[in-house]
């Protein structure tokens, strides 16, 4: 990837060390950022989602741990999640909303020059889950991988797939956010279990004609200091699957609540901060905020920082709580589905997830 000191807009893009509103990004990060507002050279052509039939409410929960529908509402705005039927993939559910993604940007399979695949909880380690999308997705040989940068994964690929397009010879990029987190969750843990669920969101992108719409910018963070707030200790090369990995539940999701909620809104409103600045707007400029759905306060707590109106917020946590990858893609669709998002507004995107890794990006819809 390109950083933005040799992208052909770099210029436009003020050093994030330097800028004022983004206070809290160490001086030594780069933010790998896109062009000027109008001048955009990619956008979303069609958007995906697809989230499992079967509902675990709150109250279901309460008979499985120690927890209750008023705490998981009060502390984080999920009502319930969706979780993938037995036998259900990652996979599946990828395919299903990049199928829906095609269809609406009116693109077939084999027209695809990439598919990108966020996701920590693909079908197998090996191969990529991209792999098993492509097959189902029949689209013949083009390069197919996974990302793995947890709920971040999609504005990821988003960037990822938006600088391949920009550099030319990829036309179309399939960009995916899955995640089948109910498989990897420890179900008597009440401090992780309550929090997520199972989706898939996606879009396709392109090349724009030139009318000022489309992606304006993107930028991407890791902190790698904070990997452990958020982690699946076992099942890789460092613990590798064990009995005991299994029986001390090192094959699942362990996190650090307080330390990611802080992490997630100093982040997720710097990289906001940042998108905006980039490009010379406002938060009042924004129509409307897409933001990975972790936590309702986590995102009243940005609202307030970045100084974005709540209602410009599209909130669906409390359905679907957090998708992880798929937060995004499936929060966008549904937006475009309630006939909300007009042509011509301003959408801004931010995520964090495990690394932690966190980014966003500003859209002219
Ligand atoms: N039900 C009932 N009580 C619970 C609970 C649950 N599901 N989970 C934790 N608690 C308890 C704790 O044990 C603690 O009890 P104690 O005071 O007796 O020790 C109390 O509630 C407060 O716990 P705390 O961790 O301080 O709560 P919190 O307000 O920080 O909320 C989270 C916990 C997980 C909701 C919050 O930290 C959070 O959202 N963090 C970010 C998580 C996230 O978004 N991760 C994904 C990032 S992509």
């Amino acid at each position: 990837m390109s950083s933005s000191s040799d992208h052909p807009a770099a210029g436009s893009i003020p050093p994030s060390s330097s800028s004022p509103s983004a206070p809290s990004s160490p001086p030594s990060v780069r933010s790998f950022g896109g062009g000027k507002v109008g001048a955009p050279a990619v956008r979303i052509l069609g958007t995906g989602r697809y989230t499992p039939e079967k509902i675990v409410t709150n109250v279901d929960l309460e008979k499985m741990v120690d927890t209750s529908d008023a705490w998981i509402v009060e502390r984080t705005g999920i009502r319930e999640r969706r979780v993938a039927a037995p036998g259900e993939l990652t996979s599946d559910m990828a395919a299903a909303a990049g199928r829906m993604a095609l269809e609406k940007a009116g693109i077939s399979a084999d027209e695809l020059d990439m598919i990108i695949v966020g996701t920590i909880s693909g079908d197998m380690p090996m191969p990529a889950c991209a792999a098993f999308v492509q097959q189902k997705l029949g689209a013949k040989t083009c390069p197919s991988f996974d990302l793995s940068a947890a709920c971040a994964g999609f504005l990821y690929g988003l960037t990822i797939g938006e600088r391949f397009i920009r550099a030319g010879g990829v036309r179309y990029v399939l960009v995916i956010g899955v995640e089948l987190l109910s498989r990897l969750l420890n179900w008597e843990d009440r401090k992780t279990c309550v929090l997520f669920g199972d989706g898939a969101g996606a879009v396709v992108i392109g090349p724009n004609d030139g009318d000022g719409r489309g992606i304006l910018s993107t930028h991407i963070f890791t902190d790698g200091s904070l990997a452990g707030s958020l982690f699946i200790p076992g099942g890789g090369s460092k613990e590798p699957v064990s009995q005991e990995v299994v029986d001390k539940r090192r094959h699942l999701v362990h996190m650090e609540g307080q330390d990611v909620f802080k992490a997630a809104v100093r982040n997720l409103s710097s990289a906001s901060q940042a998108a905006l600045a980039a490009n010379g707007v406002s938060g009042k400029d924004v129509d409307w905020v897409v933001a990975h759905q972790a936590n309702l306060r986590i995102l009243q707590a940005v609202s307030q920082r970045v100084e974005l109106p709540m209602e410009r917020f599209f909130i669906n946590i409390h359905k679907y709580g957090n998708t992880s990858s798929a937060s995004i893609p499936i929060a966008l669709d549904e937006l475009l589905g309630e006939g909300k998002l007009k042509q011509g507004q301003l959408v801004l995107m931010c995520a964090l997830g495990a690394g932690i890794s966190w980014g966003s990006a500003l859209i002219r819809w």
